[in-house]
């Protein structure tokens, strides 16, 4: 078990970048918390570590905001808004391979995650978030243990 507690946006954002520098294609993340609590300035940490130079936003309207580069592509997801329908239309599985995918309220779709799924877990508090990851399968023990 993983868990952290960043004080600002700021700390959110520095523990993201430090662990985007261990993510490879194939990587899939779901971020799971209540509004506001810091997935999206959570991926903003992760693509500035990716060394990606666009700003991201949320990806309200676009279902998915594709960052692509050289080297890696970033797929960052937000699911909120789908209809049970949307959600079987959404066709999750043409990214897994192909790039990095983070998905915002990625628990709505956990029957549809690869077995190596990285499930982080955000929890606000007063101005401070807490990061937990409960479960760390073989393909994260290494890059995680690495990081504290
Ligand atoms: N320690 C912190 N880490 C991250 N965000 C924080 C922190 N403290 C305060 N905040 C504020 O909380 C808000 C988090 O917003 P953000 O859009 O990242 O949340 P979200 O989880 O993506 O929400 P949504 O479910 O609506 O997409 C921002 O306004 C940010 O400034
Ligand atoms: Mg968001």
């Amino acid at each position: 078990m993983v868990s952290h507690t960043f004080k600002s946006p700021a700390e959110t954002q520095a523990w993201a970048e430090k662990f985007a520098r261990t993510l490879t294609r194939g990587d899939v993340l779901a971020l799971i918390g209540p509004l506001g609590a810091g997935k999206t300035t959570f991926v903003q940490g992760l693509a500035k570590g990716l060394g990606l130079k666009n700003k991201v936003t949320s990806p309200t309207f676009a279902l998915v905001n594709e960052y692509l580069s050289k080297t890696k592509n970033l797929y960052h997801m937000d699911v909120y808004r789908l209809s049970e329908r949307e959600l079987r239309a959404f066709p999750l599985e043409e990214y897994y391979e192909t790039g990095i995918c983070i998905i915002e309220w990625g628990d709505r779709l956990r029957e549809r995650w690869p077995v190596e799924t990285l499930a982080l877990h955000l929890k606000p508090g007063q101005g401070s978030r807490r990061l937990t990851i409960k479960e760390i399968t073989p393909r994260w023990r290494k890059r995680l243990a690495d990081l504290a």
